[in-house]
């Protein structure tokens, strides 16, 4: 493994005993990274207790084998496929799934992985390098249209018009290749910002692009689904996100499993017995602390929503 690159984990202390509510139990870290909070969870695991970690980049599961733990196992695959990646090794439920989204600083702070605006490497932006189409190749060939949905839609850009257009008008006298290529096209049509003129213009458009490539938002829905049928009753799911475009998608998820009838037109006659029983309780919001945020400015962005799942009947 490269030591050069590190992860700090955003409320390591605090996240993982609000999953683990059973010593005993058998857990999901869907996001291993560099294993702070995987770590984090085995020390509150007794002899019985197990961890099943999973995540999609290669380097991140090299780093998982210098954890020596009969209780641990690490596993290469999307985590919208837990469910189906524990059944293949007999595992049907879970006492609690915990999830922290988005990448890690090792794929940021690597310029080979394409990650960054700020160094020059590939355009790559894949978490899992093993398969999948780069940024570059996805740029080479989308069309004007999609390339502004994209950077539109999951980087909440106004100027997203004007970057797919000189994408496609530069791409077609040069291929764009590199981060610093990608950077520099989208600093001549996009004004500073006023409100923060340190921000790079080319923030919003590489979180779109990497949002994107990676189906960050389709995988969130997914591994919400897949805990909802993996987690047993009075067990935990906890999901740490970066920013609003997740932030949104984990509160909706438990705001609707947790007040089924809210979906329900208020004027039919149903009775309190016929109304759809909540699948969730007890959601709550954590912040990382003052002291934290001082100390990892990555802190300063992430929301953890917590939930207990309730089977039907049992509330
Ligand atoms: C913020 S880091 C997690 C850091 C980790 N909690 C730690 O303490 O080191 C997010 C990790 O999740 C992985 N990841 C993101 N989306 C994934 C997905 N859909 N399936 C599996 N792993 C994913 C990334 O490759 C990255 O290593």
């Amino acid at each position: 493994m490269d030591k050069r690159f590190t992860h700090l984990s955003v409320m390591a202390e605090v996240a993982p005993p609000l999953v683990v509510t059973d010593p005993d139990g058998t857990y999901v870290d869907a996001t291993f990274g560099r294993g702070g909070h995987s770590r984090r969870i085995l020390s509150l695991l007794s002899s019985k207790g197990k961890l099943i970690a999973f995540d999609r980049d290669p380097q991140a599961i090299e780093s998982a084998k210098e954890i020596m733990d009969d209780r641990f196992t690490i596993i290469h695959a999307p985590f919208s496929r837990m469910r189906e990646e524990l059944a293949l090794r007999g595992v049907q439920s879970v006492h609690g799934v915990f999830m922290d989204i988005g990448v890690s600083s090792p794929q940021i702070d690597d310029a080979s992985r394409g990650f960054s605006f700020r160094m020059d490497g590939p355009l790559d932006m894949r978490m899992d390098t093993s398969c999948g189409e780069t940024a570059a190749q996805w740029l080479a060939k989308a069309s004007e249209e999609e390339i502004a949905r994209v950077i539109h839609t999951l980087g909440e850009e106004r100027f997203a018009k004007r970057i797919a257009r000189i994408i496609v008008q530069t791409r077609s006298q040069v291929p764009i290749e590199t981060t610093q290529q990608l950077a520099q096209l989208v600093a001549q049509v996009v004004p500073a910002n006023k409100k923060d003129p340190t921000q790079n213009p080319a923030t919003r458009t590489f979180q779109a692009i990497r949002i994107h490539i990676n189906s960050e938002l389709d995988e969130l829905s997914l591994a919400l689904n897949a805990a909802m049928q993996l987690v047993d009753d009075e067990g935990r799911i906890g999901v740490i996100t970066f920013h609003s475009l997740e932030d949104r998608i984990v509160k909706r998820f438990f705001d609707e499993k947790a007040h089924p009838e809210k979906a329900l037109d208020s004027r039919l006659p149903l009775r309190a017995d016929q109304l759809p029983q909540p699948e969730l309780k007890d959601i709550k919001r954590v912040l990382p602390d003052q002291e934290e945020c001082n100390a990892n400015p990555r802190a300063r962005s992430a929301i953890l929503r917590l939930a207990t799942r309730v089977h039907a009947g049992r509330l």
